[in-house]
């Protein structure tokens, strides 16, 4: 019989295919594409606070339950500061430093606490399960490898969510509230923080060995964020026209 385990992250598959279907003739209802017509909102900040650092304690709490301390290595627990270090950014360094985040929907907030709950599970127990290994055995150079692909991620999410909010505050004469994106990989791509944030979770994946909890995240993150930055870059389309730039792709550089 299947454990918990699995049932969870087929669950996690299942939805991936879900939300990339749905996404396809809908527009999540938070940011540029907030849509009354999907019920009640919480102020922005609230609301990311409240899902994202579900994912902050989920996963470390279902890690500890799972290795008891004679099973935990370094190792593991290097990678799982990885995903702490990540979660506490999103959920208060990333929420503070926000100029403003548009109100998002309870029905979002509803639904990214039970997916970060679901995710947080997996990826817990995945470290715990299949982890690096002995501290006495080398890493393999996918270790090494997903280590980089983890950190450059993050760091383009980082310095293009930080363009996006000098944007943000930036005062327009029109009284405009969204501006185009220039500099960092935005000369490449209409959705530089998504690029970043899927190549962050590769990384994950690949310095997990490729296991299921890591791999259901990132096929949940590319169900998640490619239709999202098609639906942003056909909008910078849509709203600036002739000025925006022809050769920009809206998530993968050169490709898509
Ligand atoms: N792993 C996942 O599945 C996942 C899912 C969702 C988000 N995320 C991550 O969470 C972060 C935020 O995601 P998001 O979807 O909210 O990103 P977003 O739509 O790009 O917005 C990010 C911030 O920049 C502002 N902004 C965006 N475009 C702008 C423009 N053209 N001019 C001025 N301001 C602009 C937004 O303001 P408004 O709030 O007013 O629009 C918001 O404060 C990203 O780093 C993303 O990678 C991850």
């Amino acid at each position: 019989m299947a454990d918990s385990y699995s049932l969870v992250l087929w669950g996690i598959y299942a939805s991936s295919v879900v939300v990339y279907a749905t996404l396809q003739f809908l527009k999540a209802p938070f940011g540029k594409f907030q849509d009354a017509r999907f019920g009640p909102v919480l102020p922005g900040r609230l609301g990311w606070c409240l899902f994202e650092s579900v994912s902050l304690f989920a996963c470390p709490a279902s890690y500890f339950l799972a290795a008891p301390p004679q099973f935990r290595t370094a190792t593991q627990l290097v990678v799982l500061s990885l995903w702490v270090v990540h979660y506490f950014h999103r959920s208060f360094v990333y929420v503070l430093r926000a100029p403003s985040i548009a109100p998002t929907g309870v029905l979002t907030v509803v639904t990214a606490i039970v997916y970060n709950l679901a995710n947080g599970y997996v990826n817990g127990i995945a470290i715990a399960r299949f982890g690096a290994g002995s501290d006495s055995e080398p890493l393999p150079l996918s270790f090494y490898t997903g280590l980089a692909l983890f950190l450059l991620g993050m760091g383009i999410n980082i310095h293009s969510d930080s363009i996006l909010f000098a944007l943000r505050r930036k005062k327009s004469s029109t009284g405009q509230r969204y501006h185009i994106p220039r500099g960092g990989l935005f000369e490449l791509v209409s959705c530089a923080n998504y690029s970043g944030e899927i190549l962050e979770w590769f990384g994950w994946a690949l310095l997990n060995g490729l296991s299921g909890g890591p791999l259901s995240f990132l096929a949940f993150t590319l169900a998640n964020l490619v239709p999202r930055a098609v639906s942003q870059h056909q909008w910078y389309h849509r709203t600036f026209g002739s000025a925006y730039p022809k050769s920009r792709k809206a998530v993968f550089p050169f490709l898509y």
